[in-house]
């Protein structure tokens, strides 16, 4: 059995907001350099997402690892030392507890891992995004996993035919679901079209309960407690064989989605996919970004990545997100393209209406 984590964090922006310093990724491979070195890793490799850190890892060590996580924990506490040297924006942004204790999760850092047994053919696309939030994924989930007018496989292919499972999570009550779809797809619609509050997690092929994708649903502000950035969060997907074709997998992200985050965490604003080195939102610090890396495994070795969105077919998505864009950024400070009220509880927004409150009179 292999195991795949993809592990990511905020540490530091490069300018702003925007990028990442290539000395962090330099530091970042050092570090996973050693792990495989010693046996810990079977291979690896690091890349980011705008500011945000990835480090791609396969190993034996399965989920949850504290050797793994204690691995990504110490390489971003050491790519923190070199961003508060060069002065980096919010550096050790994401790095919410002062110690590590065994696993990353719920101290900041997002993390999405599967175990499985490698295939003959094992193609997986790590999908990652910036400026948005968990819960971004629910939509090109259902649309890969669960909609024939996305994935023909659903339709045509004998070992798809039986649909697929999802793990849905409330992300606040830390409670989940399981859907079958195609049977239960208008229930579950009716959560995970609120990716606020519900995100799909995991996605099983039906009958076998192979694991398909799996999600990071980690919520920064449940974590700090205050606005500290978004999620940012990542996507595992299996392809091919049993699982949707690559381009199945890919298609959702042709259309440019409105998703929660942009400037400050506050405004709906479109995804737009790109290539790794186009992942800069600088744009009223967005639009959000989605990257999408392919590899094939072949014995735990990452052969790849490929840059999945460098590519021209998705030029029309990339313009679509332009001009949506323009569209949300002439609201300026309204809604629809800042959040409804109950989200922005989670901005720096309730510091500025708490000062308000002393003037309110009751209308007479
Ligand atoms: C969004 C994001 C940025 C910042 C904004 C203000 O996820 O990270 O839009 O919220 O640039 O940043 P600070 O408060 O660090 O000056
Ligand atoms: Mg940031
Ligand atoms: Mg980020």
């Amino acid at each position: 059995m292999i195991t795949l984590s993809v592990i990511k964090a905020d540490i530091g922006g490069y300018v702003g907001h925007s990028s990442m310093h290539p000395e962090l990724i330099a530091k970042g491979q050092k570090n996973l350099e050693k792990a495989k070195a010693k046996g810990l890793l079977t291979d690896f490799h690091v890349t980011r997402c705008g500011d945000d850190l990835q480090l791609i890892m396969t190993h034996e060590q399965g989920e949850g690892n504290e050797r793994v996580h204690k691995l990504a924990w110490d390489t971003f506490m050491d790519c923190t030392a070199i961003a508060k040297k060069l002065k980096l924006h919010g550096a050790g942004q994401d790095m919410l507890s002062d110690a590590f204790s065994g696993n990353v999760k719920g101290m900041g850092p997002g993390s999405a891992e599967m175990e499985f047994e490698e295939r003959g053919s094992e193609p997986v696309l790590i999908f990652m995004a910036d400026k948005t939030s968990s819960g971004a994924w629910n939509m090109p989930l259902y649309k890969i996993f669960a909609d024939p007018f996305n994935t023909i496989g659903l339709v045509i292919a004998e070992n798809m035919h039986a649909g697929f499972s999802f793990e849905v999570h409330e992300m606040k009550k830390h409670r989940k679901m399981i859907f079958d779809a195609p049977e239960e797809i208008y229930d579950m619609l009716a959560l995970i079209g609120a990716p606020g509050r519900y995100a799909v997690k995991a996605v099983r092929h039906r009958p076998s309960g192979e694991i398909a994708a799996v999600s990071s649903t980690d919520k920064l502000y449940a974590i700090a407690g205050k606005y500290v950035g978004k999620d940012d969060p990542v996507l595992i997907v299996r392809s091919q064989g049993s699982f949707p074709a690559v381009g199945e997998v890919l298609e959702p992200f042709a259309f440019a989605q409105a998703v929660q985050g942009w400037m400050r965490g506050s405004h709906f604003g479109p995804l737009m996919p790109c290539s790794i080195a186009q992942s800069n939102p600088s744009r009223f610090d967005g639009p959000p970004r989605v990257v999408c890396a392919g590899f094939q495994l072949s014995g735990g070795m990452l052969v790849g990545p490929l840059d999945m969105f460098d590519d021209p077919s998705f030029d029309e998505a990339r313009r679509q997100a332009n001009i949506a864009g323009d569209y949300f950024r002439r609201h300026g400070p309204f809604e629809p393209h800042r959040l409804p009220l109950e989200e922005m509880e989670y901005t720096t927004m309730p510091k500025v209406t708490k000062k308000l409150r002393g003037r309110c009179v009751p209308i007479d």
